[in-house]
């Protein structure tokens, strides 16, 4: 607006200098028109030029206040379009104030959630770290569980395979035996037990059947007057002798031994009743021979 009226002062400055020339100002003007009636002749021209002069100031005093209505509605236009522009501001400057205040709650959410983010990398790390140590452990187990159930399967195996033996006889029920002209093979005819069968009464052999170690035992009853013995044969090979005196006194005798041998399959271990010697058994088990299987080798 003050640009305008200024541009108005200056229009109205520039017309005034050129019109104060011939007649010292508009009002003047005006008032020389009024009062130089009538007029000489000389005068005229004078008159005619002021008057033409007057005419142009006017034209350009229309033309100007035309200018200064357009200039006004074109300032009105632009105070209603600041005005609306104000309002649009204020508008966009609260939507911004919020806009603003959003942000900052979200700025803070943010930095909470960051905040639990990095303490849940963490916590999962951890996890990661605990779980892998635990599959490691358990992979370790399940490797040793498998040996161990396979040594299971093993040593079941073995012991589903392992042979028993084991067997305890007794001589006769015929009372006295012997003596005899020649060594005698003892056949112990009550078999008691005989597993794996190992023992065989028409022979009286115990043949082991797998290579071991086993344990032997012989008890022998001396009943009539004179030597009552025992030899243990190893295949064809004496590994014994054993031998008690029993005398004429009604007291009888008795001697029982044990071995341990290292034997391999097929070996045959027998006793012999020496020639000269006897032994008495019966249906009381006076003299018995067993024997077991302590191991395999
Ligand atoms: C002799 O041993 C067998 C087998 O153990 C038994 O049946 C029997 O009764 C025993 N004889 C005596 C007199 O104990």
């Amino acid at each position: 607006m003050r640009v305008v009226v200024g541009l108005l002062l200056l229009l109205l400055g520039l017309c005034g200098s050129g019109a104060q020339g011939e007649a010292g100002g508009l009002g003047e003007v005006a008032e020389i028109n009024k009062n130089t009636d009538p007029k000489d002749p000389a005068e005229e021209s004078t008159e005619q030029t002021t008057e033409q002069t007057t005419c142009d100031i006017w034209t350009e005093l229309r033309a100007l206040r035309d200018m200064v209505v357009e200039l006004n509605v074109h300032v009105e236009l632009l105070q209603r379009e600041n005005s609306v522009q104000a309002t649009e501001l204020t508008s966009l400057g609260t939507r911004l104030t919020a806009t603003e205040s959003k942000t900052s709650d979200l700025e803070k959410e943010n930095a909470v959630q960051a905040t639990e983010l990095v303490s849940l990398e963490s916590r999962l790390t951890s996890s990661e770290s605990k779980t892998s140590d635990l599959e490691k452990e358990n992979a370790d187990l399940q490797t040793r569980l498998s040996s161990s159930e396979s040594r299971i399967d093993q040593l079941e195996r073995e012991n589903a395979e392992k042979p028993k033996v084991a067997f305890y006889t007794g001589l006769t029920d015929a009372g006295n035996l012997g003596p005899y002209n020649t060594d005698t093979t003892l056949k112990y005819s009550k078999v008691f037990t005989n597993i794996g069968n190992a023992y065989n009464p028409s022979t009286g052999f115990f043949t082991a059947p797998v290579k071991g170690v086993y344990n032997l035992q012989l008890t022998v009853f001396g009943y009539s007057a004179g030597y009552t013995a025992v030899y243990v044969y190893k295949n064809n090979q004496r590994i014994m002798y054993n031998l008690e005196r029993v005398d004429n006194d009604g007291v009888h005798e008795y001697f029982t031994k044990s071995l341990v041998l290292e034997l391999t399959a097929g070996d045959v271990i027998r006793l012999v009743l020496p020639s000269g010697r006897s032994i008495y058994d019966d249906y009381g088990n006076f003299s018995t021979f067993s024997g077991s299987l302590l191991f395999t080798l």
